[in-house]
């Protein structure tokens, strides 16, 4: 690393200990903070620690300190020391905590608040269907996707997409276009996983910046603009995890300073049609037009298992994007684009929203009733609450809590940094009878982890559902 990468990198160290408090010795500290940003997808795959030399004086710590570090990092085998050439990420180490894989993990609950998804297609009004209507016309190969479903999007959204395999395929084709390894990328935080993922895998040192209830910081997004010079900020209209809602000021501040910086944005429209009440934000690509991509996705509104999502930019950057996509799989089955299109017209999404708000308002009726002590922002939008659970290690609850029957997404998952260790996502989309006993089952979790914080764990659910 050359100096000021290794200053830019201190910066991320000196946040991540700030964030933990000063407890136990320096070493122990500082081996901590790099393994969280190793597994987290701060340090890029395969890269090279900065010498213990530069490291100590980046961070105002004694060379034997950072020694001591490097050497318990060793011994775990997450970074290996190469001879006369440094210290590496180990090979591997990097899969070691894929956040979506955590998410998505194997294995059965009986009720999973884990997934911020649509839990079937139940809603949906399925529309009487020729299955030869359905497969007629075309050898199946548009790489820009199928024209009905391009111009019904182009009619509700205003946007001329790529279709794409879901919006995670779209982000990580953005991601694989935009990025090279080491670029920066800013990311909200907390952010959605699965952004994390596919920026780390193409090599990005991923920086998070301050949120609140309208959108990020603009202060410390300047301020992180200028100090680490990102390649691109990725960003969500509506929130994933928190369901807050980009206030309209904040979207033309934060497109004014990325037009200004000449930053791509890259804007996640996931959830924008799950605004519980009010309008839809509006989208950054008004402000910022030549250097906005937008990704969006059927998954939320309609069902994740067609697997349509889409991406729109201005030129030369959607063609990039879209050279990306042909060459990872051709195009996206036009056999779903067409279900969807034919979904689509069924104009379900207006029910689905206000089903979301009964069952948002089921959820956290029960959290204030059986979890007294548990506080969130009230969701805005999209299919979770953020929730904090005061000084609580939820990497440890969720496992607690798994074996009382949910599954819950803990808050390490949604930082590069590993940080809202103390916070989880629960998703309100199931029905509001599974959401009941879900709480109940959390609540007697809740109360075994009291009663025994460290080595409670109960093989089986107390209260059965
Ligand atoms: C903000 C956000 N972006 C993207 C995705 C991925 O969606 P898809 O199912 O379309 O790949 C999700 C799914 O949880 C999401 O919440």
């Amino acid at each position: 690393m050359q100096t000021g990468e290794v200053d830019q990198f201190a910066v991320l160290i000196r946040d991540r200990l700030r964030a933990w408090g000063g407890r136990g010795p320096s070493s122990r500290r500082l081996a901590d903070a790099l393994d969280s940003l190793a597994r987290a997808g701060t340090l890029a795959p395969g890269s090279r620690l900065p010498s213990e030399r530069d490291l100590a004086r980046a961070l105002g710590l004694s060379r034997g300190t950072v020694a001591v570090a490097f050497n318990l990092l060793c011994e775990q085998g997450l970074f290996e020391r190469r001879h006369g050439s440094g210290t590496y990420l180990a090979a591997g180490a990097e899969d070691a905590g894929s956040p979506v894989a955590r998410l998505l993990r194997p294995g059965t609950v009986l009720a999973d608040l884990s997934t911020s998804v649509v839990p079937d297609a139940a809603h949906l009004r399925l529309p009487a269907l020729d299955l030869t209507e359905l497969l007629r016309g075309g050898h199946g190969y548009d790489v820009m996707g199928d024209v009905r479903l391009r111009g019904q999007l182009r009619e509700r959204l205003g946007v001329d997409p790529l279709i794409t395999n879901g919006a995670q395929q779209g982000i990580d084709l953005i991601a694989r276009a935009l990025v090279r390894r080491g670029d920066v990328v800013l990311v909200e935080d907390p952010t959605y996983p699965g952004a994390l993922a596919a920026f780390h895998r193409a090599g990005a040192q991923l920086v998070p910046v301050t949120t609140d209830a309208d959108g990020l910081d603009p202060a410390a997004f300047r301020r992180a603009v200028e100090q680490h010079r990102p390649v691109l900020a990725y960003l969500m209209g509506v929130h994933n995890p928190t369901g807050d809602v980009i206030s309209p000021d904040r979207a033309a501040a934060l497109g004014a300073i990325a037009k200004a910086e000449d930053l791509v944005l890259v804007e996640d429209r996931t959830l924008a049609e799950l605004v519980h009440s009010g309008d839809t934000p509006p989208p950054l690509a008004d402000v910022h037009p030549h250097g906005t991509v937008t990704v969006g996705s059927l998954s939320k509104v309609l069902w994740g298992g067609l697997r349509v999502g889409w991406v729109s930019a201005a030129e030369p950057l959607l063609a990039r994007i879209t050279e990306v996509k042909q060459d990872a799989d051709l195009a996206t089955s036009t056999v779903s684009q067409r279900l969807a299109a034919a979904l689509l017209d069924q104009a379900v999404i207006a029910d689905w929203r206000t089903e979301l708000v009964r069952r948002r308002d089921q959820l956290t009726a029960a959290l204030h009733r059986q979890l007294p002590e548990w506080t969130w922002r009230a969701p805005r939008g999209g299919l979770s609450v953020w929730v904090r659970l005061p000084g609580t290690d939820t990497d440890r609850f969720a496992e607690l809590a798994r074996d009382h029957g949910v599954a819950i997404a803990p808050g390490s998952l949604f930082a590069p940094t590993g940080r809202h260790r103390d916070h989880a996502r629960l998703s309100f989309a199931l029905s509001p009878e599974l959401l009941d006993q879900a709480v109940t089952n959390l609540a007697h979790a809740w109360h075994a982890h009291h009663a025994d914080p460290v080595r409670t764990h109960p093989r089986h659910p107390t209260t059965p559902i």
